[in-house]
């Protein structure tokens, strides 16, 4: 395996060399941090580039919007320092059962996915939360609090809830890859917990293009995990209680700038957030480029 790992850094670098210049995948190396949430679509408070507060009435707070330090929301377990009111588990029709014979019912879900799922259920307000800013006061397991949300790309009042088909995932989680789900390895080709990503070679098989495709992206498989881009990362870090969720695949805090391949799809006449392009939150660098996110667990 050391072999490899030192092969698949030597194809990385060749590339760079003959390439000449540096594409945005290798701007992200092991160690660094997964960062960028500042300028990225997930900053709703008013100092942001998007989808933000008004100056009179919110706020330019911008972990307040998901984290407050103190009086957090855990009703179902939700977690880490949870700030928002979440639809209730019950409230979501689940995947149902899977090929290998697993089964997720409503009810299931879990923490970190209804922690995404309480602006993306399509339902719950943005300013949905628990404890304001200063000293405007705290309400148990949250209210909205009347902000209204402005998109400087369209210079408009915007809606404070997801209206976007696209990123509207929505109440009903069966049309959605299995989330709160249990990784049980020898099903649907998972690989074992313990596979060090990095060394998962996702370029075997595909054409000799894939060495320089999209800036070498496949030539290494690197992946944040807990904040940062971490060559040590295993299968097992991207579960919670052992199980899928939301935040196995996204991190919500980094502002992926590495999945070229997409951003020619970002544009939209009618909505013009979509030029910004944060890789869609994903953690792997690189994004879905030749499938390589999905064939990181699954050996297909
Ligand atoms: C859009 C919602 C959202 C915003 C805004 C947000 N977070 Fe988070 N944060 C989450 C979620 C969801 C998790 C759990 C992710 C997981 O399971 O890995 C998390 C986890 C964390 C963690 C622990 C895991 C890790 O990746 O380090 C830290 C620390 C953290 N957030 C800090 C912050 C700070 C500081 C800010 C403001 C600069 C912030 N977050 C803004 C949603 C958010
Ligand atoms: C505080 C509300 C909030 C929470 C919580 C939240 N999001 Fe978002 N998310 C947004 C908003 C607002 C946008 C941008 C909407 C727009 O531009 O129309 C967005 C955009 C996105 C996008 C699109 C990014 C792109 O590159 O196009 C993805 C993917 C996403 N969120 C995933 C997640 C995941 C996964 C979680 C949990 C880990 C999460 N979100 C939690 C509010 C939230
Ligand atoms: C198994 C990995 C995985 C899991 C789990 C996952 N996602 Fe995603 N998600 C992806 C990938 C890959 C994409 C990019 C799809 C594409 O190219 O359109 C994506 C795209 C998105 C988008 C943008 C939709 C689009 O197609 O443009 C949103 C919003 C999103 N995810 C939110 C969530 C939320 C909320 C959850 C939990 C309910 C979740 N994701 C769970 C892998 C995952
Ligand atoms: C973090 C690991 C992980 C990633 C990444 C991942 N999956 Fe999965 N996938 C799972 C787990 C766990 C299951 C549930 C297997 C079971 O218990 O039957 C699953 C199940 C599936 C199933 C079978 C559903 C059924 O009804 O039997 C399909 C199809 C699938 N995944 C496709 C994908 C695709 C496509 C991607 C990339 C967009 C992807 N997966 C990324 C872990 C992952």
């Amino acid at each position: 395996m050391k072999r490899f790992l030192t092969l698949a850094l030597a194809v990385a670098s060749v590339g760079f060399i003959a390439v000449g210049t540096a594409s945005a995948v290798d701007t992200y190396n092991d160690g660094d941090a997964a960062a960028g949430i500042g300028n990225s679509r997930h900053n709703l408070g008013s100092l942001g580039e998007h989808i933000t507060t008004t100056g009179s009435t919110g706020t330019t707070e911008i972990c307040v919007f998901c984290h407050t330090p103190h009086h957090t929301n855990t009703t179902n377990n939700l977690k880490p320092l949870w700030n928002r009111g979440t639809s209730a588990p019950t409230s979501f029709t689940a995947y149902g059962t899977t090929l290998g014979g697993s089964t997720i019912v409503s009810g299931d879900v879990g923490s970190t996915s209804l922690a995404c799922l309480s602006c993306h259920d399509g339902v719950t307000t943005f300013d949905n939360l628990l404890n304001t800013p200063g000293k405007s006061g705290v309400t148990a397991t949250g209210s909205d609090r009347q902000w209204s949300f402005w998109d400087p790309a369209v210079n408009t009042t915007v809606s404070d809830f997801m209206t976007s088909g696209r990123l509207n995932i929505g109440l009903n989680l069966s049309n959605d890859h299995p989330v709160s789900v249990t990784y049980t390895e020898g099903v649907a080709g998972l690989r074992d917990k313990t596979t060090t990503i990095f060394a998962i070679d996702v370029a075997a098989e595909l054409a000799a293009s894939a060495a320089t495709f999209d800036g070498g992206n496949l030539t290494k498989n690197l992946w944040a995990v807990k904040g940062y881009i971490d060559a040590g990362a295993t299968i097992q870090d991207l579960l919670r209680d052992d199980k899928v969720e939301c935040s196995s695949c996204h991190d919500p805090h980094f502002n992926n700038k590495s999945w070229n391949e997409i951003d020619g799809t970002y544009w939209s006449t009618t909505d013009l957030q979509e030029p910004e392009n944060n890789g869609l939150f994903l953690r792997r660098v690189g994004g879905n480029s030749g499938s390589g996110l999905c064939r990181t667990c699954h050996n297909k």
